[in-house]
């Protein structure tokens, strides 16, 4: 029996572009989580908090349903094309800020926030730190955290 042909006709292949130089790309990983919290700051008195904070400072705690974006950036891997896998970034996502603080009160029960009051400021800064101790130095390229979906704030590092 003859052995079956492989191919009647070669595949043509054009010529490979002359190869672009390729600049960073970046990339980003959403996650969310719940949690409650209170903006006071011990140092004032309770007519300060009350002004500066609003019902923010409301003794009795609020909740919030935060959305994280993690923004890493670096050219992409010649082999997978990636500049990081998506599922390993979730996945330090979610060790670095959606286990310690999902369902958790961020003033009482998170150690990293101790002493921290718990704005999307501050809580994007001490983020950004966790996020990058798993990632490495120099990938991470911006922290973006939603308090509500009109309120967020955006962290590029202590050198931006
Ligand atoms: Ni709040």
């Amino acid at each position: 029996m003859p052995a079956k042909a492989t191919s009647k006709r070669p595949v043509r292949r054009s010529a490979p572009a002359a190869a672009a130089p390729v600049g960073v790309v970046h990339v980003t990983r959403q996650v969310h989580f719940n949690a409650a919290h209170r903006l006071y700051n011990p140092r004032f008195g309770r007519r300060w908090n009350e002004r500066t904070y609003g019902p923010c400072a409301n003794p009795h705690w609020h909740g919030h349903n935060y959305v994280l974006e993690a923004t890493v950036k670096g050219t992409p891997d010649p082999d997978t094309g990636f500049v990081i896998n998506l599922g390993e970034l979730k996945a330090i996502l979610i060790k670095a800020v959606v286990e310690p603080c999902d369902h958790r009160n961020l003033n009482v029960e998170v150690a990293f926030l101790r002493d921290v009051i718990p704005t999307a400021e501050n809580l994007a800064v001490a983020f950004w730190a966790r996020i990058e101790h798993l990632l490495g130095p120099g990938r991470l390229h911006r922290v973006r955290l939603y308090e509500t979906p009109r309120n967020c704030a955006e962290y590029l590092g202590p050198n931006a």
